[in-house]
């Protein structure tokens, strides 16, 4: 199909009848009309007051989009779901068998990090579309939306998310009811998917998916699927994407609405789909532009807050920025590996290869936009609501901003132990050890162990606190909980 066909069925015949109709709602939306026309103001405020509740702005229709559209094939039905609970091990198969469907519901709600859509009273998740015939498909906020200080966050980086043992446990049901498997569970056979909760080997799904499209986007069934280095990453929170100009950790890739929709990489989606739903991802782009980071919840001292501005912006500011009401400056810094001394896999694991294949493809428009190559570190990232978006780092191995500034006593091992925030530390309440307990024998169990000796999960390098006084480290905790 060539580049002109791309975009000829956007608005085209394939068109959905509904975004249509959203189109003509919009384009009547007496809001955008008052500042033409001014003359008809007063009769334009009564129809809008008459008409408001059509009236939806891009973010919005964004959100909706993503918590009620499903752009892949769906994982499992709401039976499977609900029978999930006669695959778990004691005594928490008893307990469930024991529980009311409610809180059975609660219960794997829990078990698979899955939270509540804030202001909805049905019982959805944030994380999956769930259609009204009761098919469940995962949504960006399987990784991107999640909990911070026990309340659910849509942008919040979901730490507790655990899509390895979710698939694991929907298989081993699926086989039981007898129903047929889906992409998930025969894909994470070849694949791992994450070996720690809270983190996911997301980035070479991507690359994975990629191997078999040619640069528009046509599935190439016959490829050899490439060597890949398998790794988790703990997904990033979208309130920091309007602040930046380019995506990721090694910020290889200009900021678009196409970079979006690597997501629906899955053969049921061909190069149609893309360009079809492409205007949809733009309404998920404003949506994401217009987040911003939830304020800190608990008690902050002021006077040590301000104490430690200054030694931030001694210390810290050259990479990450400056904060405050004007809003601040975000120098989107290149920080070599040398320098930042973190765990390389990441920048390894991303080839040249890998880039310029995105580059040239319809992600990159063909080569168009600012890609690059050969990145040689990782970009320090904004630290707006940075008190909500624990753990740190990439790899997601450092708990708290406590243990990012006294990085000599950042636990080798650690475990969650609480749903709510640690407010000395700032960040998860955590277990601390020295290695995965042999009680853990399941790898369930051991999922739950972030340990930080193993492949791509150091919580190594960043330094940089460590030119601070004991005084000036308190001082700058308390700052970095009112960013
Ligand atoms: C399986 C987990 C997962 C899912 C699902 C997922 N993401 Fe991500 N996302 C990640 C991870 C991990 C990263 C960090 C990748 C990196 O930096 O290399 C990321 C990075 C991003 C970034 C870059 C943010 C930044 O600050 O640089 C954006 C934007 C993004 N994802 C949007 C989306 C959208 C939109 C969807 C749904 C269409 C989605 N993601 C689905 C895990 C996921
Ligand atoms: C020389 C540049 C540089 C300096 C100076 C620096 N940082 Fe960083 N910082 C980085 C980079 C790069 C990363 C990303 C590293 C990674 O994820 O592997 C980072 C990551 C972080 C993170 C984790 C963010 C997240 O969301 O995971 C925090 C918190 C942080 N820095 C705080 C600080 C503080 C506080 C200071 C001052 C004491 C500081 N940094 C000084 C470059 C710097």
């Amino acid at each position: 199909m060539t580049l002109a066909g791309l975009f000829f069925s956007a608005s085209g015949p394939s068109m959905p009848v509904a975004s249509r109709l959203r189109d003509l709602t919009t384009s009547v939306c007496p809001l955008a009309m008052i500042g033409h026309i001014r003359v008809f103001v007063f009769v334009l405020l009564i129809s809008l007051l008459a008409r408001g509740a059509y009236c939806e702005t891009a973010a919005q229709r964004g959100y909706r989009h993503l918590t009620e559209r499903a752009y892949l094939p769906a994982d499992f039905d709401q039976e499977t779901f609900d029978q999930l609970w006669q695959v778990w091990p004691e005594p928490l198969r008893q307990q469930a068998a024991k529980a009311t469907p409610r809180s059975r519901r609660d219960m794997a709600f829990k078990r698979y990090g899955l939270t509540y859509r804030p202001g909805d009273t049905t019982g959805r998740p944030l994380q999956y579309v769930v259609s009204a015939s009761g098919e469940w498909t995962m949504n960006c906020f399987a990784c991107h939306g999640g909990q911070v200080n026990a309340h659910s966050v849509p942008g919040a980086p979901n730490s507790a998310y655990a899509l390895q043992t979710l698939t694991s446990d929907v298989r081993a049901t699926k086989l039981r009811l007898g129903k047929p498997l889906a992409r998930m569970e025969v894909g994470s056979l070849f694949m791992p998917l994450g070996s720690t909760n809270g983190t996911t080997n997301a980035v070479m799904f991507g690359v994975a998916l990629m191997a078999f499209r040619d640069p528009e986007l046509n599935i190439m069934r016959r490829r050899i699927p490439p060597p890949m280095i398998h790794h988790d990453m703990d997904a990033p929170p979208w309130w920091h994407f309007h602040r930046k100009k380019n995506l990721y950790i090694d910020g290889f890739a200009q900021k678009g609405s196409r970079p979006l929709m690597q997501f629906m990489l899955v053969e049921q989606n061909g190069p149609e789909k893309f360009a079809e739903w492409e205007r949809e991802f733009q309404d998920v782009f404003a949506y994401l532009e217009s987040l911003r980071p939830p304020p800190y919840d608990g008690l902050i001292d002021r006077a040590l807050a301000e104490n430690g501005r200054i030694a931030f912006e001694r210390v810290c500011s050259e990479c990450h920025g400056t904060y405050g009401l004007d809003g601040g400056e975000y120098p989107e810094r290149m920080v070599s590996l040398a320098e930042v001394g973190t765990d390389p896999v990441r920048l390894r694991a991303l080839n040249r290869e890998h880039r310029r294949a995105y580059h040239e493809s319809w992600f990159g428009k063909f080569g168009e936009t600012d890609v690059v190559l050969e990145p040689d570190g990782y970009v320090a990232p904004p630290l707006d609501g940075v008190w909500a978006s624990a753990p740190y780092l990439h790899n997601g191995s450092v708990p708290t901003l406590w243990h990012i500034l006294n990085p000599a006593r950042r636990p080798v091992v650690w475990r969650r132990s609480g749903t709510q925030l640690d407010p000395d530390r700032v960040g998860l309440q955590v277990e601390e050890l020295t290695k995965v307990p042999r009680s853990a024998k399941s790898s369930v169990d051991r999922r739950a162990y972030f340990d930080t000796s193993r492949f791509g999960k150091s919580a190594a390098g960043h330094l940089f606190a460590d030119e601070l006084s004991r005084d000036d480290k308190l001082a700058v905790l308390e700052y970095l909980k009112t960013l």
